[in-house]
């Protein structure tokens, strides 16, 4: 099993970008924490600040993955080329946010991605990320 873990605009900031509301890991150490929990899980890894290779990213995994957990930071807000992506695509898209996008700025309320997406998680630090593999792990258990 493959499975593409997405990580958009400013997350290659993690642990020093507001570690009040982020965390103070980085985002190596959860890449790295992921690779050591899910050793038979493989996986591919991508942050990128810019919303069209996020983009080109998603078209790209598409037939290379067997799921995606994509968090596409602020661009969750803004996004409809993202949000079109989305629905394009085959593969299950698990929508990860560390915050609690529900409880803080009203607009952080909207996501034009999510109608297009499998399941979403958020407000869980990088417990989420670890939950949305699993996720997509029991999926593809029941689907085969
Ligand atoms: C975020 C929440 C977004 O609102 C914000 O713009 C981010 C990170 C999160 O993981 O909590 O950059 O996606």
């Amino acid at each position: 099993m493959t499975i593409g873990i997405l990580n958009g605009p400013n997350l290659n900031l993690l642990g020093t970008r507001e570690p009040h509301i982020y965390g103070s890991g980085s985002l190596d150490d959860l890449i790295d924490e992921l690779h050591l929990h899910f050793k038979e899980i493989e996986m591919l890894h991508l942050q990128s600040n810019h919303e069209g290779v996020l983009i080109d990213t998603l078209q790209k995994w598409d037939s290379e993955t067997d799921g995606i957990i994509l968090n596409p930071a602020a661009y969750t807000h803004t996004s409809i080329a993202l949000a079109d992506t989305v629905a394009a695509i085959e593969t299950p898209v698990v929508e990860v946010h560390l915050s609690d996008v529900e409880s803080r700025e009203p607009f952080r309320k909207i996501s034009y991605i999510r109608p297009h997406c499998a399941h979403v998680i958020f407000g869980k630090g990088f417990r989420g990320y670890h939950e949305a593999v699993r996720w997509l792990f029991e999926r593809k258990v029941k689907n085969t």
